[in-house]
């Protein structure tokens, strides 16, 4: 059997890792935390190595204020609070740039520039990917995340993608979590009743 994770580290990244809706006061997030991060997540991988997820780290009150008008009432003090908030985008045009992704095959923009809704799905599908890989990455720095989609996409892409070639997915709140905030631990599925081994 190769390298597996210890059991500290599955805890950190999911056993009891959760979703946090509040901050610790003294929480700050350094810029290299949030370079720590994408450098995990450009390692995770994606079909043709296309990589379409665009990040928005906001970390000044002034960012967040641009993203409120957006934010569901029950996303919005939790996400005032948070040390970062940070917006998972996709880049609807990601094939532009696998010529410098996927050297090996100079064709690989073909696979995908035919026709906008298959270029649309598979960023949106890769997007999202990297955007699991990046709650994982944020874990894995020793940091806490929250998850949310309840905002207005239209609004978040009318004022930080106002040029419609990237748009937004969901939005991840990181920082140290207050552990006083978060909800009771819901039930999970069990394999059986999810998955089949055929
Ligand atoms: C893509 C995504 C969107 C979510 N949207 C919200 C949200 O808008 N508001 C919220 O409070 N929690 C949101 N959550 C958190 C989930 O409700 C939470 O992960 C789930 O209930 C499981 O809880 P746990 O992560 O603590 O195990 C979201 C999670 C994900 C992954």
């Amino acid at each position: 059997m190769g390298n597996m994770l210890d059991d500290q580290g599955l805890d950190l990244l999911f056993r009891k890792a959760r979703t946090h809706n509040g901050w610790a006061a003294d929480a700050q997030v350094s810029d290299a935390q949030l370079h720590a991060i994408y450098d995990i997540v450009k390692c995770g991988p994606t079909s043709a190595n296309c990589s379409p997820a665009r990040i928005l780290f906001l970390k000044t009150a002034a960012a967040k204020e641009r993203l409120r008008p957006a934010l569901s009432e029950g996303n919005l003090a939790k996400t005032m609070a948070a040390p970062v908030c940070a917006i998972i985008a996709y880049d609807i045009e990601f094939y532009e740039h696998l010529p410098m992704l996927f050297p090996h095959d100079l064709t690989a923009k073909t696979w995908f520039n035919w026709s906008a809704a298959h270029a649309e799905t598979t960023a949106f599908r890769n997007g999202t990917l990297q955007g699991a890989y990046l709650m994982l990455a944020a874990r894995a720095v020793g940091l806490d995340i929250g998850a949310m989609s309840g905002f207005d996409n239209a609004a978040v892409d009318k004022e930080f993608f106002p040029d419609g070639k990237v748009k937004s997915n969901f939005l991840c709140n990181i920082g140290r979590g207050d552990e006083s905030q978060i909800f009771a631990r819901h039930p999970k599925f069990s394999f059986d009743e999810v998955c089949k081994i055929l």
